[in-house]
This record gives structure tokens, sequence and C-alpha cells, in this order.
């Protein structure tokens, strides 16, 4: 099963790709990941600039990274994708990219939130290295500072800046908002209500994967 995680920059896509990740025992791809653990190689640190400046990193590079990434063995039954795809020429890759492995997108959630909403969330989150999203007051880590998963130290993302952070939801509306109605005339949209406790948002998305599994 293939599900395509759509929504705001600190909508939850990480957190609900996680749990969702553990639950149907498929890969958690997040674009945005791969690009972090790129960084001090040359396309890493290209890929830096835009993401510090809360662009996107162009088309080429993200479509070449999914391609590879979703032709490795772990994929075959499927994968959570969140993050990508970010524009049109992103979605029609990603229908070829699949189409050629013999699979498909089976339902994209898009997760809404009002801006307000995201901006606290993203100014008090924490990350680690492993890919664990803690936020220190509505998903504080059992111990400051320090992950639950692997014990290594949390901290700050480079674009989590308030300047950067404006930035990523005016291309957010830009860029990746007209995929809503992509999705939606393909029949494989279904919006997630973003704004509830992360446990309401993951039995819905449950329930929604359960009905179309
Ligand atoms: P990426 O890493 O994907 O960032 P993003 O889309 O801006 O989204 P975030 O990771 O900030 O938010 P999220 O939705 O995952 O929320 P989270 O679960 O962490 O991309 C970063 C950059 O890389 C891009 O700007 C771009 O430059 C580049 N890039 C990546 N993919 C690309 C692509 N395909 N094309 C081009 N460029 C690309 O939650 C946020 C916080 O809220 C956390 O603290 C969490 O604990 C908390 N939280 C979560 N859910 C709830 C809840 N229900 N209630 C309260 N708090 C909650
Ligand atoms: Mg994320
Ligand atoms: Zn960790």
């Amino acid at each position: 099963m293939n599900i395509v995680l759509l929504g705001p920059p600190g909508s939850g896509k990480g957190t609900q790709a996680t749990l969702l990740s553990e639950k149907l025992g498929i890969p958690h791809i997040s674009t945005g990941d791969i690009l972090r653990r790129s960084f001090g190689t040359e396309q890493g640190d290209r890929a830096a600039g835009y993401m510090n400046r809360g662009e996107l990193v162009p088309d080429s590079i993200l479509i070449s990274i999914v391609r590879d990434r979703l032709s490795q063995p772990d994929c075959r039954a499927g994968c959570i994708l969140d993050g990508y795809p970010r524009t049109i020429p992103q979605a029609d890759a990603l229908s070829h990219i699949l189409a050629g492995l013999n699979q498909k997108i089976d339902i994209v959630l898009d997760i809404e939130v009002p801006d307000s909403e995201l901006i606290a969330r993203l100014s008090s989150r924490r990350v680690c290295t492993c890919g664990a999203t803690y936020h220190l007051i509505f998903n504080p880590p059992q111990n400051p500072g320090v992950c639950d998963r692997c014990g290594k130290a949390l901290y700050q993302r480079d674009d989590d800046t308030e300047e950067s952070v404006r930035n990523r939801l005016i291309v957010y509306k830009k860029e990746t908002q007209p995929l809503i109605d992509y999705y939606k005339d393909r029949k494989l949209l279904v919006t997630i209500d973003g704004s509830r406790s992360i446990e309401q948002i993951s039995e819905e998305i449950w329930a929604v994967v359960s009905e179309n599994n």
C-alpha cells in the first residue's frame, strides 16, 4: 500500500507517518530527512541552502532521490511518503515511477491545520537524527533534551526559524496546495482535521487506511 501525506510544514506529517509506518510495517520515506542526512556532501550542502531559506529543492534532485528509494526491496509492499510530492512535476514523476514498479498510490491524506497553530508547533519542535520528533509542550520526551527512542541529544532544525517558517508556508500555498485538486480529481484525496490531538488524528488515519487496505 502506498500512502502520500500532504500538509503544510508542522501539520504533523512526520509524527503521523512514524506511527503509521510502525502499524503497517512499511517504510516511512521523508524527503526532508533524506536531504538532511545528505548534508556534508556536495549535493546535500547545495540542498541545505534552499532548505534554510524555506525554498523547495529543485524537482530534478527530488525525483531522482525518490526513484532510487522506491526501487529498494523494502518498498515492494509499499511505503508512506512524507513531504513528497510537493509540486505537480513531482506528482507526475511519482505516478510514472510507481507504474514502472507495478504499483500505484492508494491514498493521499491531506492534513489541514491553521497557520497560527503551525507556527506554535514549529517554534518548539525538537528532533533527533533517528527521525523522531518531539514538541516541548505537546509531545515532550521523557527526559528533557534526550530522544526516547535512541538516547541521542535532541536539536532544533535550522529551518525552524521564524523567517524560514514564514517562507515555507508561502511556498506551500503556492507550489504544493495545487496538489490538493490534482489528487481530488484522481479520487485519491482524504482530508484530515490535523488540529486535534496526535492520538485522535492517528485513530482517524488508521480508520481511513484500514477501509482502503
Ligand atoms: P520537511 O522536512 O518535509 O519539512 P516540512 O514539510 O516543512 O514539514 P515539517 O517536517 O516541518 O512538519 P511535519 O508536517 O513533518 O510536522 P511534525 O510531525 O514534525 O522539508 C524540509 C525542507 O526540505 C523543505 O522546506 C524543502 O526545502 C526540502 N524538501 C523536502 N522535500 C522536498 C520536496 N519533495 N521537494 C522540494 N524540496 C523538498 O510536527 C511538527 C511539530 O508539531 C512537532 O514538534 C510535533 O511534535 C508537533 N505535533 C505534531 N502533531 C501535533 C498535534 N496533533 N498536536 C500538537 N502538536 C503536534
Ligand atoms: Mg516532517
Ligand atoms: Zn532518536
